[in-house]
């Protein structure tokens, strides 16, 4: 393992490798159907370094280099997952997948990055982001920060400037749940979606009621609803549908592109289609939890399998998944990601007597691109070619870092999944790679199989085998103003010509 050029973690910026001699690795997958966004073709794939050089059918190479034979496979970027908590701080507890073991999980199941959640420390962005450097400093594959909003004033606003021009951020979360804790009101929702404005920052949102939440809860404990049932009877959907119309208006108001994060709901995946059929620059991620499961898990007598379905927004009742599933495959919804969030038994405990206790979280890292292939493609909901997109070069366009990410072209990173349809997975707690004792899939089996994960231009995952280096992944810089702000400037001085003229009135005299 040649480690030992490319080590440092953030802030590398594979300068130390470039500039050495010694290659980190020559690759060819040879005679897979190589598949991006928008175009699958048979050919061969060769990696140098960490960086794809070309993609062409019969490329010949020196016995220098390492070759995969991918016939009748596919060759596809590494999955990218736009929505992670690793190591979160979170109600009173720790998620319990680091840096490592989280992203040593992702890369077993086809998964090269990851864009996890930066959470302020007390307010403070800055804070916050010291405290996700020296989290991710384990790192075993590469990863980009969201970073959370959960106040407002003067030096918020400020650190957020320095978060966009300095620290490779492009994107900020604001929870409209978790009342008490992280909730926003809409006074500073307006404030910080004009802030993202101004910085071509993506406004991202938790979309529940937090107000209608805290009530829905004190209900279900009146009520003498206690067990992890209460979670979703606390929580309907139409709380999910009133804060996504809320947020896609507010950011209608604003002129500012918005991207809801976990749609779990009918009801708020309906909102998402309406704003998008007016034309407004909406982003829909679902997760794979809402895709393929339903709450029946948790009305489950055994405490401890019901509450490790405990997510929120809930997983909805039995038809949601189905109608999520329609909308990723009509394109309502433009991407798949976890919400990667893992708790054990001990800590999911918490909440034995009161589930408002139970932390809250699924996982998912390992299972999603196994999961949404089974689900989506398998069934033949969508295109293998839809399968990179809603996986991976989709999450790559909306943050700004496609087609370094994303895809698979010359110059592109080798970042490379080889997936072999006809072989198929079981999954189980027993056999995965997160520190998690239990799994939301536990027993399912799906066909098609990640046989071979190469990250950063290192086969990492094959044969069953993880070969992962702590400190080998790379910090990815994300740039502000991705395609979704283009035209935005057009669109607003159109807007602003299109004001009627305000009457101009003398004043009056009496
Ligand atoms: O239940 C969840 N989703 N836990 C993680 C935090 C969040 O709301 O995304
Ligand atoms: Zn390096
Ligand atoms: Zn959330
Ligand atoms: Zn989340």
């Amino acid at each position: 393992e040649s480690n030992q050029f490319c080590d440092v973690g953030i802030g590398d910026g594979h300068s130390t490798c470039r500039f050495s001699t010694k290659s980190l690795s020559k690759i060819l997958i040879k005679g897979g159907t190589v598949v991006n966004a928008h175009h699958e073709e048979v050919a061969d794939v060769y990696v140098e370094d960490d960086i794809i050089v070309a993609v062409k059918p019969h490329i010949n190479v020196g016995d220098d280099v390492t070759v995969i034979d991918a016939a009748g496979k596919f060759v596809m970027p590494g999955g990218i997952d736009p929505h992670v908590h690793l190591a979160m701080d979170f109600m009173g507890t720790q998620s319990i997948d680091d840096f490592f073991s989280g992203q040593a999980a992702a890369l077993a199941g086809g998964t090269t990055m990851h864009i996890d959640f930066v959470l302020p420390v007390d307010g403070s962005l800055m804070a916050g982001f010291e405290s996700y450097e020296k989290k991710s400093r384990n790192s075993c594959m590469d990863y980009g920060f969201h970073m959370a909003v959960t106040k407002w004033d003067e030096t918020v606003s400020k650190e957020m400037e320095i978060m966009v021009q300095e620290k490779g951020i492009n994107s900020f979360k604001f929870f409209l749940a978790y009342k008490g804790s992280f909730m926003i009101s809409d006074e500073l929702l307006l404030q910080a979606f004009k802030k993202c404005k101004s910085l071509g920052a993506l406004a991202m949102v938790h979309a529940e009621n937090g107000d209608a939440v805290y009530e829905g809860q004190k209900r279900m404990i009146e009520l003498g609803i206690t067990g992890p049932e209460g979670h979703a009877l606390s929580r309907p959907p139409v709380l999910e549908g009133e804060a996504t119309a809320r947020a896609i208006r507010l950011a209608e108001f604003v002129n500012t592109p918005l991207y809801v994060v976990h749609v779990m709901s009918i009801d708020a995946m309906e909102e998402v289609a309406k704003a998008r059929k007016s034309g407004l620059r909406v982003i829909g991620e679902t997760v794979v939890s809402a895709l393929v499961l339903d709450d029946s898990w948790l009305w489950h007598p055994d405490f401890s399998i019901a509450a490790k379905y405990v997510m929120s927004p809930p997983i909805r009742a039995s038809g949601h998944n189905k109608a999520l599933q329609a909308a990723l495959s009509m394109g309502v919804l433009q991407l798949v990601g976890t919400d990667h969030c893992t708790f054990n038994s001990t800590q999911k405990a918490f909440g034995i007597d009161d589930f408002r206790k139970i932390p809250n979280g699924v996982n998912g890292i390992e299972e999603r691109m196994h999961i949404v292939w089974d689900t989506m493609v398998e069934s033949g909901q969508i295109s293998v070619t839809d399968y990179v997109r809603v996986t991976s070069t989709e999450c790559a366009r909306i943050f700004n870092i496609y087609p370094r990410k994303g895809a698979i072209l010359a110059g592109s990173d080798a970042d490379i999944i080889v997936f072999n349809p006809n072989s198929s997975v079981e999954i189980s707690a027993k056999s995965h790679h997160s520190k998690s004792d239990t799994n939301v899939y536990e027993g399912r089996r799906v066909k098609g199989k990640v046989e071979v994960t190469i990250a950063g231009g290192r086969i990492v995952w094959q044969n069953d085998e993880l070969k992962v280096v702590p400190g080998s992944g790379k910090y990815i810089e994300m740039p502000p103003f991705g395609y979704l702000f283009k035209g935005m400037d057009k669109a607003e001085a159109s807007y602003l010509s299109s004001l009627r003229a305000p009457v101009k009135r003398s004043k009056s005299t009496t």
